[in-house]
């Protein structure tokens, strides 16, 4: 048995290997495997009388799950499913400074936890940071203790010393284990660390938050082994320039993971935001040629949002296409639709797609509003006032259905608009009638026609 084994781990997913490889086997990734020293004790397992513990699964107390905390925050209790679950675990992912430690202790001071104190351990922050932290997010709990520790052993004592009922590790990769020679923040390390904290979490039923880091390219080790091992995952999401942030479950044991909270960092901290749609539309002055607006779903909720096109002559050379908030493809794409079934000569101009905010338009359902306010902008006709558009695009210039366009429709209409330029198909199928200028378009010359850009 060799006692101080070199290993090769890959960084994003924490398959193992004895020698090094280019391409993970396990996941894909390329050049995540680094060198790690490792000390494996095989622990001699406790030899317990296993059929004794076999239980009737009708027969195990169902009182765990049952009823939720509030977090204070219905953004995130709308994510979380409806609240925390006491006793589990959940992983709030994020890239760096986006606001993870500042959303927790907002939650540590609103949470109510009547079984015990909450327990914010940081192993990157002092106490002092924390407290600045606190004073300038006016929150004076005397409820919150603070531990600056990254040693897990040593954090294991505390939480047998103090038995909080709600603990915050901050952040998962800075903590250790002396047990294992790895550096802190690698994947034997993280991978211990959440098991270890995983048993005394379950075991004591407590309910613990791990703040993980997440990098632009996910080379670290990131939390990416962990989703596996909790019951919850979060991730905060923004643009880095922008002040608004999406709070996005991609994991949840407890509930559903469409849904989606936002959020805006100001001074005083994470604010909710509970109209998005009156926010993200508020800038806009009158209706210049090239803006739309679309009306995209987020989780439950329909949001509606502006786009905005600018289509001008390229100076010299290849024609650049840049979308900020939509997909680069997709965006490549849907020119070449244009330029096929409308005969649009785009070759020869540049094309920039913007969302308003520093939102991010994943959805299909987007295309149509990309297509009109490319297409404005090019020819310069600004699209009729009171517009929304909803609606996929196919590669033969079909308007595609999409899902949940009644909540679409209904966002526009509470916030004013007159008109809704819908799929023709789930025009069709539409039972509500509403009182908006509902138009189903069936192809892009459809839509084009319907507002006076062909
Ligand atoms: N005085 C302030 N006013 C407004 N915003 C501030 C102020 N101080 C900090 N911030 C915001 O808080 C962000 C940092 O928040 P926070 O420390 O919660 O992020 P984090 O995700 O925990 O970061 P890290 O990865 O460094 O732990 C900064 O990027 C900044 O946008
Ligand atoms: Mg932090
Ligand atoms: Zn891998």
């Amino acid at each position: 048995m060799p006692k101080n084994q070199i290993i090769y781990v890959c960084s994003q997913c924490g398959n193992e290997s004895p020698k090094w490889l280019g391409k993970c086997p396990a996941c894909g990734s390329w050049n995540t495997y680094y060198e790690e020293k490792i000390v494996k004790e095989k622990g001699t397992a406790e030899r317990k009388n296993i059929t004794s513990q076999i239980v009737k699964l009708s027969e195990v107390p169902k009182s765990e799950g049952k009823e939720r905390v509030k977090t204070g925050y219905d953004e995130l209790d709308r994510v979380l499913g409806g609240g925390l679950v006491p006793g589990s675990l959940i992983l709030l992912g994020g890239e760096p400074g986006i606001g993870k430690s500042t959303l927790i202790l907002q939650i540590c001071d609103k949470v109510k936890f009547e079984s015990g104190p909450t327990l914010y351990i940081s192993g990157e922050e002092s106490g002092t940071q924390i407290s600045l932290r606190a004073e300038r997010l006016k929150i004076n709990n005397d409820n919150i203790m603070f531990l600056g520790e990254a040693n897990i052993e040593l954090i294991e004592e505390a939480i047998n010393d103090k038995k909080p009922a709600f603990i915050i590790i901050d952040s998962i990769q800075t903590m250790y284990s002396s047990d294992i020679p790895a550096a802190p923040g690698s994947v034997s390390q993280v991978r211990e660390i959440t098991a270890k904290i995983m048993k005394i979490c379950k075991q004591k039923a407590i309910t613990t938050v791990i703040i993980g880091h997440v990098t632009k390219d996910g080379t670290i080790a990131g939390p990416r082994v962990l989703e596996h091992m909790v019951d919850t995952v979060l991730y905060l999401e923004g643009e880095r320039y922008f002040s608004y942030r999406m709070l996005r479950g991609v994991k949840n044991r407890f509930g559903s993971t469409n849904e989606v909270g936002l959020f805006e960092m100001r001074e005083e901290g994470m604010v909710e935001v509970t109209n998005p749609s009156e926010l993200l539309i508020s800038e806009r002055d009158g209706n210049p040629a090239g803006s739309v607006i679309v009306a995209t779903l987020e989780g439950t909720r329909s949001m509606l949002i502006e786009l905005q096109a600018l289509v001008a002559r390229t100076a010299f050379g290849l024609p650049r296409r840049t979308g900020q908030g939509v997909e680069y493809n997709r965006l490549v794409l849907l020119i070449a639709v244009l330029e096929k079934k409308l005969g649009m000569q785009l070759s020869d101009q540049d094309a920039y797609v913007n969302v308003v905010g520093g939102m991010r338009l994943d959805e299909p359902a987007a295309d149509l509003g990309i297509a009109l306010a490319v297409v404005s902008s090019f020819k310069n006709i600004p699209l009729p006032k009171d517009l929304v558009a909803i609606g996929e695009i196919g590669l033969t210039g079909e308007v595609r259905v999409v899902n949940s366009i009644e909540k679409r429709i209904k966002e526009a209409e509470k916030l004013g608009f007159k008109t809704c330029l819908i799929p023709q198909n789930n025009k069709k199928q539409l039972k509500y009638k509403g009182n908006i200028n509902i138009i189903g378009v069936a192809n892009v010359n459809e839509a084009m026609k319907t507002c006076n850009l062909k």
